[in-house]
């Protein structure tokens, strides 16, 4: 694993947009599996300019969605799909063949699951997976105790996360399960990256970089990744031995 620490928020989403950026010149077919919230945001306005001002193809890369609240639908500016369409998709016009969300509305999740597992199996797996991480460790709804071993799942969210969730609904909004990426897919991605800024994220990232390897903070995980890079600023970094 690899630490990069930058200066700021703004120098971190740069980088991390190069990031997707190179590997879609290198690999036109890539498959990048991304996170939605606060964390990402600067990362894929970023990616998109730059797809844009320097002509890079995606049309044949493929996007998977980290995870997504379930029974929240897709027209709520709080979903995970939602927030893919507005700072992704839209601006790039991506087309819907090369998305993979889950549907927080479906009537099988087990089916969801499988359809997910299926679908990265056949893309040949992941080759980038940019994630952010939680207050409490957890990367996509990978909450604290989850197995190392799991591949796509459903999940009873963490305390935690339902009260720092909230942050991204427009009112009070009742969340209780989540579908998600497993840790098995993080692993098993060619390239796994960590993202995280601010001050808030300072403990968190200690824990995750300096605490015993275990599922108590499911982002301790990446230590053990041979290509895992935790991109952080300073801030982030700050309470770092
Ligand atoms: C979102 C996701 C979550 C977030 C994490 C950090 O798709 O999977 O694990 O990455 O909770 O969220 P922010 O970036 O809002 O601090």
């Amino acid at each position: 694993m690899e630490l990069k620490i930058y200066k700021d928020y703004e120098q971190l989403s740069a980088n991390a947009a190069n990031e997707i950026a190179d590997l879609l010149k290198q690999k036109p077919g890539a498959v990048i599996c991304l996170a939605s919230g606060d964390t990402p945001k600067l990362t894929y306005q970023l990616f998109a300019e730059k797809v844009i001002n320097e002509n890079i193809d995606i049309s044949n890369c493929t996007f998977i969605g980290l995870d997504e609240w379930v029974g929240i639908p897709p027209e709520n500016e709080g979903s995970c799909q939602y927030f893919f369409r507005k700072y992704l998709f839209e601006p790039l016009q991506v087309t819907p063949g090369q998305t993979y969300l889950f549907n927080a509305l479906s009537s099988s999740f087990e089916e969801e699951c499988k359809k997910m597992d299926e679908t990265i199996l056949a893309k040949g797996g992941i080759d980038l997976m940019m994630v952010g991480i939680g207050m409490n460790g957890h990367i996509g709804f990978n909450e604290p105790g989850v197995s190392f071993d799991l591949y796509s799942h459903i999940v009873n969210l963490d305390e935690t996360t339902v009260t720092v969730g909230q942050k991204y609904f427009n009112s009070q909004t009742a969340l209780q399960k989540g579908i998600t990426l497993g840790l098995r897919h993080f692993m098993e991605s060619k390239r796994a990256i960590v993202l995280a800024n601010s001050a808030k994220k300072a403990g968190i990232i200690k824990k995750a970089l300096e605490d015993e390897i275990s599922n108590h903070v499911p982002a301790t995980i990446i230590r053990t990744h041979a290509q895992g890079v935790v991109m952080i600023d300073e801030e982030a970094a700050s309470l770092l031995k």
